[in-house]
């Protein structure tokens, strides 16, 4: 078959399959139950059985990445008025609208804003990639960064802006960091830090005033450049978050993993999702962002699988009868928001237990913008975007703790945008 031949094949072929998996996909898609762990065979058996598991599992993630492109091609506006109208008058009192904020300006001249999240004072604060750049040769076939030689980023890549201006008013963490990806100010001001390059997770100690020069990390977690799959390695971390009382870690690791962990306050991993023994239970497949609401859940954005996963860490964790071994995270319900043509997800945030979202380029052309999203209804209460411009690649998304503003970080153009969250917003 010469190359043009193969490539109709295989367009015949996923157009067959398509079919099928229209038809057989939304049942397995209903059920995401697991299917073994529970088995009685014996080892040989098991390892045949897990063979086979092994490869419907990669047929299956196939089929599951041609629904979802499928998925994001169906315009979802019927349902936003249903859900508008279904949602009565509750839900729009707790729905702030995000409207831009004209009076803001973005700094300039930084690189790829990967990361943006709000300290307790409700200042922005940016985790930007200065001169360095993902692109296709960053990292090799086993996600090993390849510039380290090159050295580390010079420029301050944690920059703290004025929240009424733009204006840079503190920067840090120069000539540390090598692949900036997600930024967390936990409520205690403490700043939660992932490099993809190092694949490793830092944190940060409160800055007690500004312009006081670097700092050392109090904690680092992985090793430094090298990727693995184990409790003490990860493989691109994308974001962190804190719960906000009882300060256990939740990491979402990350591009190669696609699981998040969940470590005590010092460190000691205490749980996994899915969980372990579990892994059919409830895959992902690069979560991407964390948010914790107020009522305790926490939110992933499970990017490539275009929604957003939430679960509830205490009812998720259980911790096993002889102390020192790890908890063990049970099935439980998950929480899903899977929506026609919102495509993929790659950040989330939340205020009042409402999800905020922005999505990026998926298909050739989907229209690119943000969500407020009810988690409990599933429904997506708005679509936004800047008022004279839309986003381009829009990539985390933080709300400042009062709930009266949002921010949204690109990476490409390089810019961050701020939305008022207005209450009396009437759809
Ligand atoms: C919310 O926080 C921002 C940023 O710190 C502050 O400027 C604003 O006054 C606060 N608003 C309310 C209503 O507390």
């Amino acid at each position: 078959m010469d190359s043009q031949q193969r490539v109709r094949w295989l367009w015949l072929r996923t157009l067959i399959l398509t079919a099928v998996v229209a038809i057989v996909g939304g049942k397995a898609r209903a059920s995401p139950t697991a299917a073994g762990g529970g088995g009685s065979g014996f080892g040989l058996e098991n390892s045949l059985l897990s063979e086979e598991r092994r490869q419907n599992e990669a047929v299956f993630r196939f089929y599951e990445n041609v629904l979802d492109i499928l998925q994001c091609r169906v315009p979802e506006e019927q349902q936003i008025i249903n859900a508008r109208q279904a949602d009565g008058g509750d839900a729009h009192l707790a729905a702030r609208q995000p409207v831009q904020d004209q009076n803001w300006k973005s700094p300039r001249g930084l690189g790829q804003i990967s990361g943006v999240s709000v300290d307790p004072q409700g200042r922005p604060v940016v985790f930007h990639r200065g001169d360095h750049v993902w692109d296709y040769h960053a990292f090799d076939s086993r996600h090993r960064y390849r510039r380290a030689k090159a050295g580390p980023i010079a420029a301050n890549t944690v920059l703290t802006l004025n929240p009424a201006s733009g204006e840079i008013e503190d920067g840090w963490a120069s000539e540390t960091f090598y692949m900036p990806h997600g930024v967390h100010v936990d409520t205690w001001g403490n700043y939660w830090l992932t490099d993809v390059a190092l694949h490793q997770v830092f944190k940060y100690p409160r800055r007690e005033r500004f312009g006081m020069g670097e700092l050392e990390p109090s904690l680092v977690l992985g090793e430094r450049f090298v990727p693995g799959s184990d409790g003490q390695h990860f493989c691109q971390p994308t974001a962190v978050a804190v719960m906000p009382e009882t300060g256990e870690i939740v990491i979402a690791d990350g591009y190669c993993n696609d699981r998040i962990l969940v470590l005590d306050p010092q460190g000691k991993m205490i749980g996994q999702l899915p969980p372990k023994g579990n892994e059919d239970y409830l895959r992902l497949s690069v979560p991407h962002s964390l948010t914790i609401m107020k009522r305790g859940d926490i939110c992933v954005a499970d990017r490539e699988h275009q929604r957003i996963v939430c679960f509830n860490l205490a009812r998720a964790l259980r911790p096993q009868e002889s102390s020192n071994k790890e908890q063990i995270m049970l099935p439980w319900l998950p929480l899903t928001v899977h929506r026609p043509g919102v495509c993929r997800i790659f950040g989330v945030t939340s205020h009042d237990d409402m999800l905020y979202a922005v999505n990026g380029p998926t298909t050739s052309n989907n229209p690119v913008m943000g969500f407020t999203l009810n988690p409990d209804s599933k429904s997506i209460l708005s679509t936004w975007g800047p008022t004279f411009d839309s986003f381009s690649n829009p990539h985390e998304i933080a709300a400042c703790p009062n709930g009266t503003a949002l921010y949204v970080s690109e990476i490409g153009p390089n810019i961050v945008w701020k939305f008022r969250l207005l209450t009396n917003w009437k759809m």
